[in-house]
């Protein structure tokens, strides 16, 4: 990589933010596209945030990723939202479109993106279980209804913060019908999917969804992708469903936000395996 006086700026703002892939996966596709753009990592504390945003606009950076704790806030900070942006109310990406701040969320494309490439599913028609009602379940329950989902069952412990989903989403998506529940129904016989949107699992500990009552068709999806095999993701294996984990999510969301940047397609694939050397090299 060479960097001259012309070399364009990207970066991802987290805190923290040292644990993130995303400065290899998107620097190896700047590479391997020819341009002689950079990508960074820019630890900033939430007191910062508007700050930081200024200075990202002062610096003129062409993009950057956003990712915890800053997707929601930083939203009253941009100046455009896209349309799933502003449904979901959280963004993980913002192009700089000649000075306007723009907000993107690639999170749910990833989402629909991998179930199709890691697992084979299309959720148009399906019954779907989600776990979870944070910011990432926010992203996938609004990318599920909007691929087509005739129901989703969102499961979270607080139900209240699955109640404010049900209620947002029903009005966008009333032809998909979205229920909420505190613990997961006893039986999982007729749904098509479960899909673990919290971090439970990354400590080895496991989450209260038993697989096992899922039927022999279903796709059990777990956003955790470090373990690269949580328990839940081990469970359905030894029940022969198909799965994956949220390495292929990962990727997915940063080739869409390297074409919002650059109006390119990475190489296909790239992103993933460089995620693959990377999360297995690591401690993890
Ligand atoms: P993210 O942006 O990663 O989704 P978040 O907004 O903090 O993070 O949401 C975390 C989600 O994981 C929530 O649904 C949370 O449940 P609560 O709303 O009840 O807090 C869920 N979660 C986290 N730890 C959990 C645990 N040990 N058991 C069950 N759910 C858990």
């Amino acid at each position: 990589m060479i960097i001259t006086g012309t070399t364009r700026l990207l970066g991802i703002i987290g805190d923290p933010v040292g644990h993130s892939r995303s400065p290899q996966m998107q620097n190896r596709a700047l590479v391997e596209a020819g341009l002689e753009w950079v990508y960074l990592p820019f630890h900033v504390l939430p007191e910062r945030l508007e700050a930081a945003v200024a200075g990202l606009r002062a610096l003129e950076i062409h993009g950057f990723n956003v990712t915890v704790p800053h997707k929601v806030a930083i939203v009253p900070l941009l100046d455009r939202l896209s349309p799933e942006a502003a449904e979901i109310g959280a963004v993980n990406t913002v192009l700089n479109d000649n000075g306007t701040l723009v907000g993107h969320n690639t999170d749910g494309f990833g989402l629909i993106a991998s179930l199709e490439q890691d697992a084979g599913f299309d959720p148009h028609g399906g019954e779907l279980v989600v776990v979870g009602a944070g910011g990432a379940a926010r992203a996938a329950v609004h990318a599920l209804c909007g691929a087509g989902a005739a129901r989703v069952v969102i499961v979270n412990r607080t139900v209240g913060r699955a109640s404010d989903l049900a209620e947002q989403y029903g009005a966008r998506f009333p032809e998909v019908r979205i229920e909420v529940r505190p613990t997961l129904p006893s039986s999982l016989a007729r749904y098509d999917l479960l899909l673990n949107t919290t971090s439970v699992g990354m400590d080895g500990s496991s989450l209260a969804a038993d697989p096992a009552t899922l039927g022999s068709s279903a796709v059990v999806y777990d956003m955790v992708y470090s373990p690269s095999e949580s328990p839940l993701l081990a469970a359905a294996r030894l029940m022969g469903l198909r799965r994956a984990n949220g390495l292929g999510m990962l990727a997915a969301q940063g080739e869409r936000a390297f074409t919002l940047w650059t109006g390119l397609t990475p190489p296909q694939g790239l992103m993933k395996a460089v995620l693959q050397d990377t999360v297995l090299g690591s401690r993890f």
